[in-house]
């Protein structure tokens, strides 16, 4: 019995390193991001989904993103409903909920975009070009939003939570941007 539990656990312990082992083609693509350790930690586990298959990569990569930014939304959405904000708190979260609903919205469409690019017939450079500008002005979005917690005034719990979700956002952004780009300069 206890063998056996032992092997079980072995085996799911192998398992889980298996299926989270970056390959080298994720360690490598993500080598040239800002943020490298971040961006392999976050494609790992979708290893067997990308292979080696650049497209596969960077629509992951833009998917997850995009996942993050809506949940990071709908935190910001939820502070903003919070009773006892400061006015320059409340100011700030509905100016950053403006931002973050655009940056969500220019990532849905850039994802949408992208997978044009790998219809044929379709023009690759028109396709990715689009891609590459409403990511980019979707990271100057996010900026946005936590400038506008920059000043002391805010200091406080809500501009530190807001803040540190907005920039770990950011860093998935521009790692997305990253791959975005060497998937162009490559194709
Ligand atoms: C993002 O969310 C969608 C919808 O919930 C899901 O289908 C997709 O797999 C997620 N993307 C990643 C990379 O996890």
């Amino acid at each position: 019995m206890a063998t056996k539990f032992t092997l079980l656990c072995l085996l799911l312990t192998f398992l889980t390193i298996a299926t989270s082992t970056p390959t080298n083609f994720i360690k490598s693509s993500c080598s040239t991001t800002s943020y490298p350790t971040l961006c392999v930690e976050s494609l790992s586990s979708y290893a067997s989904t990308i292979q080696q298959d650049p497209h596969q990569l960077v629509q992951t990569a833009l998917s997850l993103t995009l996942n993050k930014t809506q949940s990071t939304k709908s935190f910001v959405t939820k502070c903003k409903s919070f009773k006892n904000l400061k006015p320059r708190e409340y100011a700030a979260l509905h100016d950053c909920v403006e931002e973050i609903t655009d940056s969500v919205d220019r990532l849905s469409r850039s994802l949408k975009e992208l997978k044009l690019c790998k219809v044929s017939g379709q023009d690759f450079n028109w396709h990715i070009s689009n891609v590459e500008t409403w990511v980019s002005s979707a990271l100057t979005d996010e900026s946005t939003c936590s400038d506008g917690f920059g000043g002391k005034a805010l200091d406080g719990r809500m501009k530190t939570s807001i803040r540190s979700r907005m920039v770990n956002v950011a860093q998935v952004t521009s790692n997305a941007l990253s791959l975005i780009n060497q998937y162009a300069t490559n194709h």
